[in-house]
């Protein structure tokens, strides 16, 4: 079919053509949103799955709901060796200039500037290449001690108080949040509560790795009372076929049951792959129609670019600190299988941080078989 028309997206953070499947995690998030700008509190929501089951894409419509409610609102993205200052800073200011449209009238928005100016005062932070500046004095006592857990707190809490009073919250989302390192991420979670405790009109909604579970248990333990995690994972059998279904119907064309069936054999509902499946049968398809010898070619095609990119890409990336995860991850997979599949036989009542292990390391296995990581051209294979 044209592929002009082709209305599938597969990439990093590309809006599907339809966001299937995750109707109660949006529900959830337009309540906290509604409730905050309401003046109530609630959690912060953190969106933690595996690369390609559509964390980002969450987040950016998390974003569109808070735009349409008049939030002030800044998405950004963590980097790896890069600090909570440099990832803040450009973004909390032009939330502060953002607030009151930068005329800068209301007494609590130049004093946030000048708390970020304080905050400043002990990091340098650019923006592209240009050295983020701010035109104001530091406010003496506020964001200044050099210590970042109580900086980032008096930071926030400045923010929280010129949304108050411009009468508008703020919504701040944070992807790839696995990154910070640990003491930033404490701070920020220190922050964040400091926020909440004042019943500030602020929000986080970040997303990250599953490892992300763990690393804010580690860095806070009340993290668990603060945030509600949404374990992003891959899509029902029913919402696979309706993320191709939908969009090629929607274009006048059609889709063989078995062709669905094919897809979802091989895609095993992984957003990232049913985009990946779904464009290539649009290009293949010769008439209106995607049969399943057009879906058996699709995977053909597709599983030879996963194995030259999307996995190669990875495979290069694996740092030393991910192998020890992943080691952590099947060690206890290996405990639980060892001791009768199940991790309440353990010797101790199991933690969520064990249950949470147990299933992404099974799932990873799973999902390594499944996508052919045996057959990747590297010396590393998967023995089991
Ligand atoms: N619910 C969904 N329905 C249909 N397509 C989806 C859905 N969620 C994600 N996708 C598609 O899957 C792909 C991956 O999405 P996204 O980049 O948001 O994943 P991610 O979890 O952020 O991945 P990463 O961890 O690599 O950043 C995109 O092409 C997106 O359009
Ligand atoms: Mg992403």
């Amino acid at each position: 079919m044209d592929p002009n028309a082709n209305p599938f997206n597969p990439g990093a953070g590309t809006p599907p053509p339809e966001l299937v499947g995750r109707d109660p995690i949006l529900q959830q998030a337009n309540t906290v949103l509604e409730r905050i700008k309401r003046g109530r509190s609630e959690r912060s929501l953190l969106f933690v799955g595996l690369r390609g089951v559509g964390k980002t894409v969450l987040l950016r419509e998390v974003r569109r709901r808070a735009l349409d409610k008049v939030y002030a609102v800044e998405m950004i993205e963590a980097q790896e060796e890069q600090t909570i200052a440099q990832l803040l800073v450009p973004a909390l200011r032009r939330l502060l200039l953002d607030l009151d449209g930068a005329k800068k009238t209301i007494a609590s928005v130049k004093r946030g500037l000048r708390v970020l100016r304080s905050f400043l005062g002990t990091v340098k932070v650019k923006a592209g290449d240009v050295e983020v500046t701010l035109g104001v004095d530091p406010e003496a006592g506020r964001a200044d001690s050099g210590d970042l857990e109580s900086d980032l707190k008096d930071m926030l809490i400045a923010l929280g108080e010129a949304a108050r009073d411009a009468e508008r919250p703020i919504a701040l989302l944070i992807d790839e949040l696995q990154y910070l390192p640990k003491r930033d991420l404490a701070a920020l979670i220190r922050g964040l509560h400091a926020v909440a405790q004042e019943g500030l009109p602020l929000v986080l909604f970040g997303a990250g790795l599953p490892q992300l579970f763990s690393q804010v248990g580690e860095a806070k333990s009340y993290a668990e009372r603060l945030f509600r995690f949404f374990e992003i994972d891959r899509l029902s059998h029913a919402d696979s076929d309706e993320v191709v279904r939908g969009p090629v119907q929607e274009q006048g064309a059609s889709v063989t049951q078995d062709a669905l069936q094919e897809i979802y054999k091989q895609t095993k509902g992984y957003p990232y792959f049913l985009q990946e499946w779904g464009y290539r049968a649009w290009n293949l398809a010769p008439e209106n129609s995607i049969d399943v010898e057009v879906a058996r070619e699709a995977t053909r095609l597709a599983l030879r670019e996963l194995d030259h990119q999307f996995f190669r890409v990875r495979f290069d990336r694996v740092t030393p600190a991910s192998v020890s995860t992943c080691e952590r991850s099947l060690n206890w997979a290996k405990v639980c299988i060892d001791q009768a599949k199940s991790p309440t036989s353990l010797a101790r009542p199991p933690t969520s941080s064990d249950r949470y292990a147990m299933r992404s390391s099974e799932r990873a296995w799973s999902t390594a078989r499944l996508m052919g990581i045996s057959r990747l051209p590297f010396r590393c294979s998967i023995n089991s």
